[in-house]
């Protein structure tokens, strides 16, 4: 059996066709009105996002787009953002703009990176070395999430641009430790730290669909260990994940920076307050997010969020957010109140789904040209003129 047929016999993609088909032909195999789809006719992220649902398996669908119990602050998150006006600004010379940015000694050539999203073969046979290939055509960052379907080592050796890893702390230590070795040796600049995660939020779509790890995929960089197979979502009876440490605190970002040269990133700070502490335990930076509304519903957008952790790191780290962002504006309002770069996470996830490492080069060019626009319709030429006045009051 070729691992095409596990897919298929797995239920993972929509049909013997779409794979069949050229990689540029596959989203046409299941247009939603009949008529044939062209990822070329797909012009933004929302057209993305609907050709992704008719080529993605349903189970794969829910995975990828579902967030915990009633999905409210899923939508917060996009919503937050519709709230919020840009300022334009007009006869200003804007013919040449500056979008790169600093970020852990790095210049990048635009500040948008990709988030960690675990097993990305569930949304396309090559999963995550299509990603890294699509991320290196675009010149973006990609981090690699712990769960992912390749291991981290095939990743980096498929790498044309620079990536961070991300991890999520075992239960095993030792593991945990090898983990972070591992990602050193195979050249990851940053580790970014999952904090949001002691325990899954309880995502039913998941459930609905009955998600599970099909037979021929794991998660790659756990082998060794029991848990690197298998669903391990929570139960009625059992709110706890065998993948996740909910004893993790403080004391163990100190051990961790302990243990590696590599900067450490904290993702998933929400509450200023752990921004603060954040600062004290002397992380290189911290990324505001609520990992895509998939654990605590009814929590704030990230992008609300966002200027109250900011205040409180007065400027001592870096901060970036995730969360909702799916237009080049939404960008420009992450940074005008205070990120220094966004990530994106299920966009790019749909742009893997629809067309391979192409698909994830688009999503991160149409995004950055968004970006570009809306950063000269405001009257900004570079990454340090989008201030707080860029925020219409
Ligand atoms: C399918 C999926 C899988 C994810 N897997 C991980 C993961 O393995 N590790 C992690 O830290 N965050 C994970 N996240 C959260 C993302 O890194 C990111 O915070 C979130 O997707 C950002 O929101 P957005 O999807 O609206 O852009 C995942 C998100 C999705 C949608």
């Amino acid at each position: 059996m070729t691992r095409r047929d596990l897919l298929r016999s797995a239920g993972m993609i929509a049909s013997a066709a779409v794979l069949a088909a050229k990689p540029a032909a596959r989203a046409a195999a299941a247009p939603p009105s009949g008529a044939a789809l062209d990822p070329a006719d797909l012009l933004d992220l929302p057209d993305f996002e609907r050709a992704a649902k008719t080529v993605m398996s349903p189970m794969a669908w829910d995975y990828v787009s579902g967030a915990a119990a009633d999905e409210l602050t899923l939508r917060w998150n996009h919503e937050a953002y519709e709230h919020i006006r840009l300022n334009p600004r007009a006869l200003i010379d804007v013919s040449q703009l500056d979008t790169r940015v600093r970020l852990l000694g790095r210049e990048l050539a635009f500040p948008i990176l990709l988030a960690p999203t675990a097993y990305q073969k569930l949304s396309h046979p090559d999963g995550e070395l299509a990603t890294v290939k699509g991320a290196g055509d675009a010149d973006a960052t990609m981090v690699l999430s712990s769960f992912s379907t390749v291991t981290l080592e095939e990743v980096a050796a498929a790498a044309s641009h620079p990536l961070w890893f991300q991890l999520y702390v075992q239960p095993d230590r030792d593991f945990t430790r090898e983990l972070v070795r591992r990602a050193e040796a195979a050249g990851y600049q940053a580790l970014v730290v999952t904090i949001d995660t002691p325990v899954l939020g309880p995502r039913y779509r998941e459930l609905r669909s009955k998600f599970t790890l099909p037979p021929g995929l794991d998660r790659a960089n756990l082998r060794g260990l029991a848990t690197a197979t298998g669903a391990r979502r929570p139960t009625e009876q059992n709110i706890f994940s065998a993948t996740l440490d909910p004893k993790l605190t403080w004391k163990d970002i100190a051990w961790l920076r302990s243990i590696t040269k590599l900067p450490v990133l904290l993702k998933g700070v929400q509450n200023p307050d752990d921004a603060t502490l954040a600062v004290e335990a002397g992380v290189a930076g911290i990324i505001v997010s609520n990992h895509g509304a998939r654990n605590l519903d009814t929590g704030p957008a990230t992008i609300d969020s966002l200027p109250r952790v900011v205040a409180k790191v007065e400027g001592k780290i870096p901060v970036l957010v995730d969360g909702g962002i799916r237009r080049g504006t939404d960008v420009v309002k992450a940074l005008g109140l205070g990120a220094t770069a966004v990530l994106i996470g299920r966009p790019y996830v749909y742009g893997l789904a629809v067309d391979g490492a192409r698909g994830v080069t688009r999503i991160v060019n149409i995004l950055r040209r968004e970006f570009e626009s809306a950063m000269a319709l405001c009257g900004r030429t570079s990454i340090a003129a989008i201030d707080s006045s860029v925020i219409w009051r």
